[in-house]
């Protein structure tokens, strides 16, 4: 009786826990397996948390050298790479901890090992102590996740050459770190490792950085991210790293072909994107179908084409992150108890948690020319904000875009100091399909950063005051 379940869950990061703890909460027997020693998944492991908590770190340490202009004096500024680290790993623990916690409250069945499985209903588990039980599952949802791509021909060896896993726990401060990839993993963690001395060049494909970030958001961030020394090679493509002398030689060649030069680093930080995990889990065997991209494919309902088979999170397409894997599990877990779930991705926030943060919910300007819309833009800067200039972090500005016709708010932008927190309202005003006028009538505390927001809304309809 006791490996009976209404739901096993096979992953155990924010899509599958969250997922579990939901269903618990509805009254379904549930029981949540992941192979790494601990709960949490990519997000709380190697991932989101340490990577924000190193972020944090760095950036308290490169503040502590720029004090002076406050008033305050810290002279012998060092640093404890050992401590740092070790903070990093603290609060990991602290948080997978805590989601053990919240499982023995939801009376969920938590197990550490590998679930594959054998049919729609059954999935065997294997503990990572290697001993084998048989799972009766009347639901199963599969939160597998994703991992690092590699570009051929390159070894990720987690030393020198290393994905953002390594990059997490480097045990010196490299000489000099090349990233492949200007996207969300390359400019946090090199800045990272630029803050604590290191050389950071970025190599990029595009000519230019963020991914799909709004055009004027991203020459914003590059022009503010130069400023602090991190290097880019844009339009450019590594083809290769030669690994057998003391220093790495990486070859970079223009995007479009041509000559390659030679690049000397100590350390390689391969983060070109991440693809679906889908390995052992048991699908082709099941019969689950992928799509061309080897995610699987689910109906508006997380449904895979396998009755009583669910697929959330990275695994499944749309943006790989944590809060969209939060949500699709919520709405998973209502629609297994036979509630209503939905999940509005049109107003899923993305963050990038650099110095300036960059925050960003909607579409952007270009997306929103190419859908031939009529819209209008107000903009505000935050040298023109006095908390962001009592806070010497005027670097930025804050960008709403209205649909012209009727002043919905189709996206807003920020790059500027505390954006992700500030991303927040943005994305409440979209969900209940406010205009910017809604935005520019709302009181927002003086002096608070957000008020860039409102003015910004104020400037749809060119009657910004502070400018
Ligand atoms: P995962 O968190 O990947 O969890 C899947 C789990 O399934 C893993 O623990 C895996 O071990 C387990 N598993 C796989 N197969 C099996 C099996 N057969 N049996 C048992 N267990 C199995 N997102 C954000 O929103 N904000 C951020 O700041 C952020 N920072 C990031 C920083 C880095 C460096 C990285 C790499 C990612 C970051 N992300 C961030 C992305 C975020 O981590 C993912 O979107 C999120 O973890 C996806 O959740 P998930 O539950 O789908 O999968
Ligand atoms: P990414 O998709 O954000 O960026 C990859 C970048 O590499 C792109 O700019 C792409 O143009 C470039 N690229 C691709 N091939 C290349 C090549 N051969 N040479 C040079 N450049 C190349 O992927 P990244 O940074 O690896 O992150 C993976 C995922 O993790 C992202 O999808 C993101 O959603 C998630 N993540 C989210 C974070 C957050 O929300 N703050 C933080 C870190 C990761």
């Amino acid at each position: 009786m006791a490996d009976e379940f209404d739901l096993v869950v096979i992953g155990g990061g924010p899509g599958g826990y969250n997922c579990a703890i939901r269903a618990a909460q509805l009254g379904l027997t549930v029981a949540c397996i992941d192979k790494r020693g601990t709960f949490g998944g990519t997000c709380l492991n190697v991932g989101c948390i340490p990577s924000k908590a190193l972020l944090h770190a760095s950036e308290v340490f490169e503040e502590a050298h720029h004090m002076g202009a406050l008033g305050v004096k810290a002279d012998k500024v060092s640093l404890d790479l050992p401590a740092m680290l070790g903070f990093k790993e603290k609060t990991v623990d602290e948080l997978t901890k805590g989601i053990e916690f919240l499982f023995k409250k939801n009376k969920i069945t938590g197990l550490k090992g590998t679930g594959k499985m054998l049919s729609a209903t059954e999935v065997l588990f294997t503990s990572n102590e290697g001993e084998e039980k048989k799972l009766t599952a009347k639901n199963v949802v599969v939160a597998t996740g994703s991992e690092v791509i590699s570009l051929p021909g390159i070894e990720i060896d987690e030393s020198r050459i290393v994905s953002s896993t390594g990059a997490l726990s480097l045990e010196k401060v490299p000489g000099h770190l090349l990233v492949i990839g200007g996207g969300v993993i390359g400019l946090e963690l090199g800045s990272v490792w630029r803050r604590l001395g290191a050389e950071v060049t970025v190599v990029e494909f595009l000519d230019h950085i963020g991914g799909e970030m709004d055009g004027e958001v991203s020459k914003t961030f590059l022009r503010a991210l130069k400023k602090q020394g991190m290097k880019f090679k844009l339009s450019s493509k590594v083809t290769g790293v030669e690994t057998s002398g003391k220093t790495l030689k990486v070859a970079v060649e223009p995007a479009k072909g041509g000559d390659a030069e030679e690049v000397e680093a100590d350390v390689v930080l391969m983060c070109i994107g991440r693809k679906p995990f889908t390995a052992g889990v048991g699908l082709e065997d099941v019969g689950v179908m992928l799509d061309e991209r080897g995610r699987i494919e689910v109906d508006g309902h997380y449904r895979t084409n396998v009755a009583g088979v669910y697929a959330i999170g990275d695994v499944i397409k749309g943006p790989m992150l944590a809060h969209k894997a939060e949500d699709e599990s919520m709405a998973a877990a209502e629609i297994i108890a036979g509630k209503a779930g939905h999940v509005n991705y049109d107003v899923i926030p993305s963050v990038v948690y650099t110095n300036p943060e960059v925050a960003f919910v909607g579409m952007t300007e270009e997306q929103v020319k190419a859908a031939g819309i009529d819209y209008k833009v107000g903009k505000f800067p935050f040298t023109a904000n006095a908390k962001a200039k009592v806070g010497g972090m005027t670097d930025g500005f804050a960008k709403i875009i209205a649909d012209a016709k009727t002043d919905r708010v189709l996206g807003v932008h920020i790059v500027g100091p505390d954006a992700g927190n500030m991303i927040g309202e943005a994305a409440v005003a979209m969900e209940f399909g406010a205009a910017a006028e809604d935005i520019a009538l709302t009181c927002h505390a003086h002096p608070t950063l957000s008020e860039a927001i409102r003015q910004a809304a104020l400037g749809v309809d060119n009657r910004i005051m502070q400018m």
